[in-house]
């Protein structure tokens, strides 16, 4: 791992709390080789920590399939970045938080105020889709493949259903796919930067896959149009990854 632009707390953190592999926590780290742009540097009056900014698995243009550069260099650069530093000035406020990690924040969320669970939320749901993109090409695990099929009929039948959790999502927020209390896949959708991990949360469980809906995501390419976005989406979705944390979601 390279440690030093990706802190314990936030990177590795994040790592253990969603399902996922050693062999994915290498490829993260170390084969694909992280870009540490120089927007991601934090301005001088903000708190550099405990929380930081992990930097993009690949280069902010590497997504044009589906994502345009500029958009994601906003995206990372100023949007996931004020979430982490505003998250380090809740910290700085209350002593409480000061050395709990962000998946123990997330879940227990109910018991902090709005500023936590926005900026909270939004770390840990950024850090989780930078995640599970790619601009490789790639596939699913046997398993994951038979699990779809088995729960939603077939590939393009989930692949429209979480379209449609997408485009229905009011507003900003989440579109889920999940391994629910029972092991089994479902799709949810949450509010503003909400995700299942949360302990109030309506439909809870471990995210497997999660689209990005606020239209900073998406807006400068696709405008208005959000289920040209959600379309256009699993040309960079990291199959792999996704069939990684449905493997530990079921182990
Ligand atoms: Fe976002």
């Amino acid at each position: 791992m390279e440690t030093a632009t990706l802190s314990k707390r936030t990177f590795l953190g994040f790592l253990a709390a969603v399902p996922v592999g050693l062999a994915a926590m290498k490829t993260l780290g170390g084969d694909i080789g992280f870009v540490s742009p120089a927007y991601a540097s934090a301005p001088s009056d903000a708190p550099t920590g405990p929380f930081t900014l992990p930097a993009l698995p690949y280069a902010p243009g590497a997504l044009s399939k589906a994502i345009d550069k500029q958009t994601m260099e906003i995206h990372h650069g100023k949007h996931h970045k004020a979430y982490v530093d505003n998250l380090n000035k809740e910290v700085g406020k209350d002593a409480a938080l000061k050395d709990k990690s962000i998946e123990d924040i997330i879940a227990n969320i109910s018991k902090y105020p709005a500023a936590v669970r926005n900026n909270g939320g939004g770390h840990w749901n950024h850090t989780f889709f930078w995640s599970i993109m790619t601009p490789d090409k790639t596939e699913m695990s046997a398993e994951l493949s038979a699990a779809v099929t088995e729960k939603f009929g077939s590939l393009d039948d989930f692949k429209k259903k979480f379209e449609e959790a997408g485009t229905k999502q009011f507003g900003s927020g989440w579109a889920w796919l999940i391994v629910n209390k029972s092991g089994e896949l479902e799709i949810t959708s949450t509010p503003n930067q909400d995700n299942p991990l949360m302990d109030d949360a309506k439909v809870k469980g471990a995210p497997i896959l999660g689209n990005d809906v606020w239209e900073h995501a998406y807006y400068l390419r696709y405008q208005n149009k959000r289920a040209d976005y959600l379309k256009a989406w699993w040309n960079v979705v990291n199959w792999k990854k996704v069939s990684d944390l449905y493997a530990k979601a079921k182990a």
